[in-house]
């Protein structure tokens, strides 16, 4: 990635403000520089937007989930999803699939791009990657994890990780076994999304259950589950037990949360310091990672436009700003009605009611 434009030194010592309360954290041997890290998330945690998320405080990102028979097969659209930016620090690559074999030679493969870490998705509740026995379907079947963690384990040298849901549904809530069988099969740490399969993404994230996991745990355990606030964040982080939080639909209408959540006081307060203009420098540096990663005009709206739309969530008119932005078929004219709109907010401030539902499907 060519080096981008520098934020304005207002924004810059908005960023440096928070960046100087990080705890950097060490797992395995990855050096995280914050505790905060961003999710995995299908369709949207490709290079750009990872590459985005760690300027803006993430203190490491996991690429969306990768299939391992893509990888195998040599599909390139597949392929082009490993790719990572030596701008990256510290990026894990995600990895779905159910067969031991495939998942190692699939494994070896995502090492070659330069990932820290790998990661195996057992979270995942879409049946079309449950009926062939992946994603959160590992969690049903735990005799079959030992020998799959153990066969990718033995054929890549940095750390390998899981992420997992509480159990299948709540009659089989089996997390601390796996982790038990995860520790002694060589994975070094695990994110734990706090609902069952069942229920997908109704409900609230349990996070009694993750806390609870960290009595008996054997594993630095990340916990993962409707952080959606620089608040909610910065009240769970005071007072967890867990090594670190994940967040991921959080980013999506806050790319400063991983920033903001590290003051509980300002936190507190539920007002942003970050205004329109902050904002608009943000989606400019997006669009440089976007339209170097992707060449094609037609991709680079795509990715770019529904980010636009939800970095605007809840600010005023968002809702005409959004139709406008869907509206338009040509890129710069989207860029200079997303100028226009987000230069003419001022000081506004977002208005999000976040007990509405946002986002109720995922891959994990
Ligand atoms: C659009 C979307 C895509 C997702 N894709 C993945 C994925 O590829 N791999 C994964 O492990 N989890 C995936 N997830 C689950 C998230 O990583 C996370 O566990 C879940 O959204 C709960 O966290 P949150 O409340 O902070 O959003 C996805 C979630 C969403 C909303």
């Amino acid at each position: 990635m060519k080096a981008s434009k520098p934020f304005s030194p207002e924004l810059l010592a908005k960023i440096e403000k928070f960046r100087a309360l990080n705890h950097p954290m060490k797992l395995g041997n990855v050096d995280f520089s914050s505790r905060l890290l961003l999710a995995p998330m299908a369709g949207i945690c490709n290079l750009p937007y990872r590459l985005l998320m760690e300027d803006l405080g993430a203190g490491g990102t996991v690429s969306e989930l990768i299939s391992c028979h893509g990888i195998n097969y040599g599909n390139q659209r597949t392929l082009e999803m490993l790719k990572i930016d030596p701008l990256e620090k510290n990026v894990g690559i995600q990895l779905f699939g159910e067969d031991a074999e495939a998942m190692a030679r699939a494994a070896q493969v995502a090492e070659s791009f330069g990932p820290k870490f790998l990661d195996i998705n057992m979270g995942c509740p879409v049946n079309k990657v449950v009926s062939k026995g992946g994603g959160s379907a590992l969690m049903r079947d735990i005799t079959a994890l030992a020998p799959l963690f153990e066969k990718v384990r033995g054929q890549i040298k940095i750390p390998l990780s899981i992420k997992i849901r509480t159990g299948w549904d709540a009659n089989t809530l089996n997390a601390a076994e796996i982790i038990k069988i995860a520790r002694e099969s060589g994975i070094e740490w695990v994110a734990i999304h706090g609902r069952t399969r069942t229920q997908q993404y109704t409900g609230v994230a349990d996070w009694n259950f993750i806390e609870n996991l960290n009595q008996v745990k054997s594993l630095p355990l990340i916990g993962n589950g409707d952080l959606h606030h620089p608040y909610g964040v910065s009240e769970r982080l005071q007072k967890t037990e867990c090594d670190a939080l994940m967040i991921a639909r959080g980013a999506l209408r806050n790319p400063f949360i991983f920033l903001e959540s590290l003051d509980p006081a300002y936190a507190s307060q539920k007002r942003s310091i970050f205004n329109g203009h902050d904002y608009w420098e943000v989606i400019q540096r997006l669009f440089s990672y976007v339209t170097e990663t992707f060449p094609e005009e037609r991709t680079s709206l795509v990715q770019l436009r529904k980010l636009i739309v939800w970095f605007a969530a809840g600010f005023p008119h968002a809702a005409a700003f959004r139709s406008q932005v869907f509206g338009c078929q040509v890129l710069a004219d989207t860029m200079k009605l997303t100028e226009d709109y987000f230069q003419s907010l001022g000081e506004a401030q977002k208005f999000i009611n976040y007990d509405e539902v946002f986002m109720s499907s995922g891959h994990g």
